[in-house]
């Protein structure tokens, strides 16, 4: 087995600095080189990162025999090309989030992946890397919290719109063409794919949801903004499970954010990670809380799913992250846009 693993970075924006934060002291890592639509960022890059390759275009860099895996950090319109590119080329993918703009380009992305034999990781599984997220879950399977039969998630930011009030550069965020939605795609695929992973990722049988547009002030000309701010998603799914999920970039609301695990036997929430359980019968004490040990240190990291990719393959491990459960994600989350669009639940039963 290798001791390191050669890595390409495919878009050096904001994202792959994240990366980059990640991988520089990640010893079984070695970023070899980079590609940009924008050759002189993927240079900029390079100069600051220390990194050897620049390429010229696509094909160069994947055909390498120095790379084995490839770091797509591209927007959501161009992660479809250079993730099949890669996987043709013989190398393992860790795909930006989110995965894909609809089902059937997270299918031709997963098949690929299987005909190729070669590993596919998801960024919109970068909660599973999370410390508590991943205690939740390995409670959540083994029965301690009994049956998990709804979770939930709140994740509000007061003004946090990409593109307007935070990463200002980055247009591409408020654009539907290019983005494919707002707060939904964007963050709410975490939050989707973090619900049904600690559910144990049963099949989701039904989805109603409903977004908003125009929380804040509008976007300064000659921006437009056409993607929602706010979005609500209930889903149901076999065998009785329920989830509900509250997402937005912008709201007038802050320091409210929940996630929040009902099992019949026990219960958990989020930040500090609590258990919540009967207590001995007493009317005095008739629930225990109970704060479990764990730091929660990584949870605005972007970079840690960069770390596990490597590790896992180099390990000859999947990756925490795989493509079947982010297609599920992207299925999910298009039959939420379209509910938004018919005031009425869609079945996928
Ligand atoms: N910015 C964040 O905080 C953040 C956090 C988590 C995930 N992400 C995800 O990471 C991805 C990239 O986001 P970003 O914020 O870094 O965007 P960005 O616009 O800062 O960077 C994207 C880079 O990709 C390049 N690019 C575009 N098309 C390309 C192509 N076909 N081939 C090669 N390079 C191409 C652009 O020139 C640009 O340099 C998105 O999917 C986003 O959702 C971003």
């Amino acid at each position: 087995m290798a001791e390191r693993l050669g890595v390409a970075i495919i878009g050096t924006g904001t994202i792959a600095n994240a990366h980059m934060r990640s991988l520089e002291h990640h010893a079984p890592a070695c970023v070899v080189g980079v590609y940009d639509v924008l050759h002189d960022r993927a240079e900029a890059f390079a100069k600051k990162w220390n990194i050897e390759v620049v390429a010229s275009d696509l094909d160069k860099i994947l055909h390498r025999s120095d790379v084995d895996a490839v770091i797509v950090s591209t927007p959501p319109f161009a992660h479809m090309g250079p993730t099949i590119a890669a996987l043709e080329a013989g190398k393992h993918v860790l795909c930006e989030k989110p995965f894909a703009f609809d089902p059937a380009e997270a299918v031709k992305m997963t098949e690929a992946s299987e005909r190729t034999g070669k590993h596919l990781a998801v960024a919109s599984a970068r909660q599973r890397c999370w410390a508590a997220s991943r205690k939740a879950q390995e409670l959540a399977s083994s029965g301690e919290l009994g049956d998990v039969y709804h979770v939930r998630s709140s994740a509000f930011r007061f003004r946090g719109r990409p593109g307007i009030d935070i990463l200002r550069d980055t247009h591409w965020f408020i654009d539907h063409a290019r983005a494919g939605g707002g707060a939904l795609i964007d963050i709410g695929v975490y939050q989707i794919d973090a619900l049904l992973w600690i559910l144990g990722n049963p099949k989701v049988t039904s989805v109603l949801c409903s977004t908003r547009m125009g929380i804040g002030s509008p976007a300064p000309a000659p921006l437009v903004q056409d993607v929602e701010d706010h979005a609500v998603v209930m889903f149901t799914c076999e065998g009785g499970k329920s989830g509900i999920l509250e997402i937005t970039w912008s709201s007038n609301m802050s320091n409210v954010n929940q996630f929040l695990v009902f099992g019949t036997k026990a219960g958990l929430k989020f930040s500090p990670l609590t258990m919540t359980a009967p207590g001995p019968y007493n009317q005095l004490r008739p629930v225990e809380q109970k704060i479990l040990d764990v730091t929660d240190e990584d949870t605005s990291g972007f970079g840690d799913v960069s770390q596990q990719f490597v590790d896992a393959i180099l390990a000859g491990k999947v990756p925490h992250t795989p493509a079947r459960h982010a297609l599920e994600v992207t299925r999910v989350m298009e039959a939420a846009y379209q509910s938004a669009k018919t005031g009425h639940a869609v079945s996928l039963a």
